[in-house]
């Protein structure tokens, strides 16, 4: 008797500890993928890697750079000389809608995700499949080349809206077996990946990295997953590593694609407050900073803000002027505008992708927007939006929030964020930082 009881004992001991486990490896690919990459600029120019369209109708791929490739260890070399990249699907657009949601960490880009995610039975959503790109990308020393990051990304994206797997095949690790992965980044935040009949019978003893969460699924058949896409009538791709939206400018002016650039944008001094929460391992200099009062002026952690609030700025600067390759392509939206009007805004969006919206949506969006305080985990995103938009404010240094307003100044004025003259003014939360501005689709500053 004793013994059976010892082993039953043991046997729970261990099923605790593999949930544990599992839940601290899904943390920490949380925090991998939301690594951000150190900026330089774009230049111009770029790869010569490029999905060509033949004549035909066929694309292939003219990798004629294979030096750009070497840190990728595989089968990306053999993607022109075999041919692979003429398993794209030549569709046309036909009243297809692609929208790129394109964001940075911490702006709300999960939530704003939701809102085509849960369109319903028409859309294929991705959530963060450049992640899988960006990690091989890296370099030894922590950084990427954002040349060739660039250029990788954009032939993800276009291949994937296509509905065509195999390039980003070709970056996950483990390496997919016969097109099946149980490794592709946030699988459960993809409706598409965790329904009929994408979700295959359950596995027994496969260890599935990111399992779908409202149902138990076999791994990820990646051929399923593109006759899916292929039967839906809109795609939708969500990240936040696009830096440049200028080094889209192909996928803007392939007719295949139709595509729509949603790009969402967030106070930039909220949004260090949210990172250094959110990755307190990463931004421990921050937070030193925050506790001392001093910021050095010369820094990498500054100089990498500074980064960042230009590429954003130099983004939707492009889009605001209105290039005849963006025409009726981007919208810019704010934050704290999803926040304080998420159906409003949401009905925007859907206006401007030219989807309609469904009473799906409508329904996610009432359900989460009025949802109780309780459930706010760091990535939730289930929050009373009106009450989170200006929380930062209380708490956040004014020397580090005066950081902010120094660093990110151009950036801050063309979204209309208002700067805090003093800590009091910071402080005084009837004192509102939010201009109400008409930024929109397609308008000039
Ligand atoms: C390009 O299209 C032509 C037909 O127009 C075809 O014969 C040729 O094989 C295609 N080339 C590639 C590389 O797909
Ligand atoms: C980045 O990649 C591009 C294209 O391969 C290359 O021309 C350039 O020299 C690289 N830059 C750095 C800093 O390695
Ligand atoms: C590319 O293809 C060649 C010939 O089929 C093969 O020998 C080689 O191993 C392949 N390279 C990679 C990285 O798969
Ligand atoms: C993946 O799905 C395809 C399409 O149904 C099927 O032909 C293939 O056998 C599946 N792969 C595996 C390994 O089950
Ligand atoms: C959010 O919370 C505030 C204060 O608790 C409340 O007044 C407001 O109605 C809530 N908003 C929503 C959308 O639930």
């Amino acid at each position: 008797m004793r013994i059976k009881y010892t082993i039953c004992f043991i046997f729970i001991v261990a099923l605790v500890i593999i949930e544990k486990e599992s839940n601290i490896i899904s943390k920490v690919s949380d925090k991998l993928s939301l690594k951000q990459t150190p900026q330089t600029p774009v230049q111009a120019g770029g790869l010569s890697w490029t999905v060509m369209q033949n004549g035909s109708g066929s694309p292939v791929l003219d990798y004629t750079d294979p030096q750009s490739y070497r840190y990728t260890n595989r089968r990306l070399e053999n993607f022109s000389e075999s041919g692979e990249g003429g398993l794209l699907p030549a569709s046309a657009s036909d009243g297809r809608k692609h929208i790129l949601l394109l964001a940075t960490t911490r702006t709300g880009s999960s939530f704003v995700g939701e809102f085509f995610n849960q369109q319903g039975e028409n859309m294929f959503y991705l959530f963060e499949p450049l992640w899988h790109v960006e990690r091989m990308l890296t370099l030894e020393s922590g950084r990427t080349n954002a040349t060739a990051s660039a250029a990788a990304y954009r032939n993800v994206l276009r291949q994937l809206f296509l509905c065509d797997f195999s390039m980003l095949e070709s970056f996950i690790k483990p390496e997919p077996q016969d097109h099946v992965t149980h490794s592709l980044f946030r699988r459960e935040s993809s409706q598409s990946l965790c329904e009929d009949p994408v979700c295959t019978p359950f596995v027994k003893k496969v260890f599935e990295r990111f399992r779908c969460r409202t149902r138990r699924c076999g791994p990820l058949n990646l051929t399923l997953a593109s006759q899916s896409c292929l039967q839906k009538q809109h795609r939708a791709i969500k990240s936040v590593r696009v830096r440049q939206l200028e080094t889209l400018r192909p996928l803007a002016e392939d007719p295949r694609l139709d595509i729509k650039f949603i790009q969402l944008v967030r106070d930039p001094r909220a949004v260090l407050a949210s990172r250094m929460v959110a990755f307190s391992t990463k931004y421990k200099n921050w937070k030193r900073w925050a506790e001392d009062g001093e910021v050095p002026e010369d820094d990498d952690e500054v100089r990498k803000l500074k980064g960042n609030c230009d590429n954003i700025r130099m983004s939707a600067e492009t889009g605001l002027k209105w290039p005849t390759w963006l025409r009726g392509r981007y919208m810019l939206v704010r934050y704290e505008d999803i926040a304080r009007f998420p159906m409003s805004k949401a009905a925007e969006m859907y206006q401007f992708a030219e989807i309609p919206f469904t009473p799906k949506v409508k329904e996610w969006i009432l359900k989460n927007t009025h949802a109780s305080s309780e459930v706010s985990g760091v990535y939730s995103t289930q929050k009373n939006s009106s009450q989170q938009v200006e929380k930062w404010r209380v708490s956040m240094p004014f020397k580090l929030a005066q950081v902010v307003q120094k660093v990110c100044g151009p950036a801050m004025t063309l979204f209309g964020y208002t700067f805090a003259q003093s800590e009091e003014m910071l402080r005084d939360l009837s004192i509102s930082l939010i201009q109400e501005t008409s930024l929109r689709t397609n308008e000039i500053s």
